[in-house]
């Protein structure tokens, strides 16, 4: 068995779909897994040039790759069904393909007036809170119990280690992830956070040995985008026109993202952590139309007079980590 896992390095919305679906393409991959979070994920895909913005579904329905929600997600069985109808809808064909987990936990309605209630964090309000306390509380509700879900529901151990249509050794797995290091429950800016963890560790508690762990795809920004309550973006205007030229409002909720430089030692604490070996930062073109280069390191700001400048400063410091690092300007390559 195989597994290349997705992380986002930041506070998500750094191009995890288009990550995703790249090596999807490129790679035969068996399984196609999310690993963490609900629908306060957005996940902004461009297939064959058009975009799509999923919330639950991982990418392999594009490929026709079996797509599993793994049991360290939670799922809303109405959203679910929405997202199905919406790529049917689109020619996306996801017959037979999508699966979840049968210990996966459910969003209730009660977790959604619950989240709505929320001022304090910021979240989506898209019920993930309420739904992961009572998970953990021992109160929740497990997919399997979920008569609408009964065509869905898959027993993971069997799907992985004794699949009839693949051998043991000859699954592949893409592990997508959803939000990032930034607002992960136990590295992000507690409390600040999601509920879920979002880093690499999390994929493995889908049901695969980290043994199997082959490439872990880390996925960030030139600059940083956060959105919640705290207090975020740098007081500069040159960040207002970030936000416009890098449209950068919510794929779910539709808020504009609080802007920021890169917090360079934030990155590479996530680059440790998760192990990374391939690096991606993107929308690099980004910076490229405002023509403003800086990070944040210890207590200084960095400012570049050019792109490349600021790539070599990067790649020098993350030198002795022996990793690939990939500038992408583009919305559908790297
Ligand atoms: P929750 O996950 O909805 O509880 O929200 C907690 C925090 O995580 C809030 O600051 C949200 O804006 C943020 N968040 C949750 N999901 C995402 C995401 O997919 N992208 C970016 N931020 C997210
Ligand atoms: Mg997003």
């Amino acid at each position: 068995m195989i597994a290349d896992v997705v992380v986002d390095l930041q506070y998500g919305d750094c191009g995890k779909g288009k990550v995703s679906h790249l090596l999807c393409e490129k790679n035969d991959y068996t399984h196609v897994i999310r690993y963490n979070g609900g629908c306060n994920a957005g996940h902004t895909i461009y297939h064959k040039g058009e975009k799509f913005v999923t919330h639950h579904i991982p990418c392999g329905v594009f490929y026709g790759v079996r797509s599993i929600i793994g049991p360290g997600c939670v799922v809303n069985v109405q959203q679910l069904f929405k997202e199905i109808e919406e790529l049917q809808e689109k020619g996306i064909d996801t017959t037979g393909l999508i699966g979840i987990a049968s210990n996966t936990h459910v969003i209730t309605d009660f977790h959604l007036v619950e989240d709505k209630k929320d001022t304090s964090i910021g979240t989506t309000k898209r019920g993930n809170g309420p739904a992961y306390r009572d998970k953990y509380d021992r109160k929740g509700v497990r997919a399997e119990h979920v008569p609408e879900l009964e065509d869905y529901i898959v027993d993971m151990y069997k799907e992985l280690y004794e699949n009839d249509n693949t051998p043991y050794s000859e699954v592949k797995i893409l592990f997508e992830g959803a939000q990032g290091f930034g607002l992960d429950v136990d590295w992000g800016d507690y409390p600040y956070v999601t509920s879920s963890h979002c880093t690499v560790g999390s994929a493995v508690l889908n049901g695969v040995p980290p043994k199997c762990i082959r490439d872990v795809w880390g996925v960030a920004k030139i600059y940083e985008t956060y959105v919640g309550a705290k207090p975020f973006e740098g007081p500069e205007p040159v960040f207002e026109e970030i936000r416009k030229v890098g449209e950068e409002y919510g794929a779910t909720t539709g808020r504009p993202r609080q802007v920021n430089w890169m917090d360079f030692d934030m990155l590479k604490q996530a680059v440790d952590i998760n192990g990374v070996t391939k690096l991606v930062v993107n929308k690099v073109d980004v910076l490229e139309k405002v023509k403003r280069w800086c990070l944040y390191s210890g207590i200084n700001l960095f400012e570049f007079t050019k792109l490349d400048d600021m790539k070599k400063w990067i790649s020098d410091e993350l030198y002795d980590r022996h990793i690939e690092i990939m500038f992408s300007g583009n919305k559908d390559s790297i």
